[in-house]
């Protein structure tokens, strides 16, 4: 049995998504793995020609992992925040040599690899593979503070773990990826940070926070 939330939510993305991005639906690892890294600290309208970049310049990760390294860095710029672009190198070589250049296909030894932590594996894990993991990022987490009418703060260890444990009840385990995609793009759609959709959002009639006029006083930050 799926939650209400979860139904509504899938629903949703069935009839009304209209989001495109380059690497929706993708299956092939690799590729989601390197719009992930982007996609880290870059936002997608920027993230969009350097993913679509670097696929055509390294089409598997053995082109990536053989590369020459100041390439792939000149190919970064832009960017910023190099240290990721210094772990897509060193994850590249690293399946290279330890994996036979075939990318690990369970979440532990996908959150092993450098520059990938919980939200990354998650997403590369349940897009990839279809493992039940559940993405809980900062969207996520204000969609569910706010679904649940939740004020504790994101910011803190007992949040995160109260938003974790929260999302991974309301993912199904049959279609993760699809999902964790769907809820990513409800966050960027309907459920914004600023001017959320409130009056088209099939989730309104549940929703705690709706039903409280509080929408915007959550999620709730400790830090200012
Ligand atoms: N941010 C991080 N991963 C994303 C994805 N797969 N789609 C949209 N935004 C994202």
């Amino acid at each position: 049995m799926k939650p209400d939330f979860t139904r509504r939510l899938l629903q949703w993305n069935k009839n009304s998504n209209t989001r495109v991005m380059p690497w929706k639906g993708e299956k092939d690892p690799y590729k989601i793995w390197l719009s992930e890294i982007i996609l880290q600290q870059t936002r997608v309208e920027q993230g969009w020609s350097y993913y679509e970049k670097f696929i055509a310049a390294f089409p598997t990760i053995l082109h990536l992992a053989r590369a020459n390294e100041e390439k792939v860095f000149k190919m970064w710029e832009g960017l910023g925040y190099y240290s990721r672009c210094k772990n897509l190198i060193a994850t590249a070589r690293k399946i290279a040599g330890e994996y036979n250049g075939i990318f690990p296909s369970t979440y532990e030894e996908i959150e092993a690899l450098p520059g990938i932590g919980p939200y990354t594996a998650a997403a590369i894990s349940s897009f990839a593979f279809n493992l039940p993991h559940a993405v809980l990022d900062g969207n996520v987490q204000r969609i569910i503070a706010r679904y649940f009418g939740n004020s504790t703060p994101i910011d803190t260890t007992a949040g995160r773990k109260l938003y974790q444990s929260l999302a991974q009840s309301l993912l199904p385990c049959d279609e993760p990826g699809i999902y964790n995609q769907a809820i990513m793009d409800f966050g960027a759609v309907i459920c914004k940070p600023q001017n959320p959709l409130c009056s088209t959002c099939v989730q309104q009639k549940e929703c705690e926070a709706f039903r409280q006029n509080v929408v915007s006083q959550l999620p709730v930050k400790q830090k200012a």
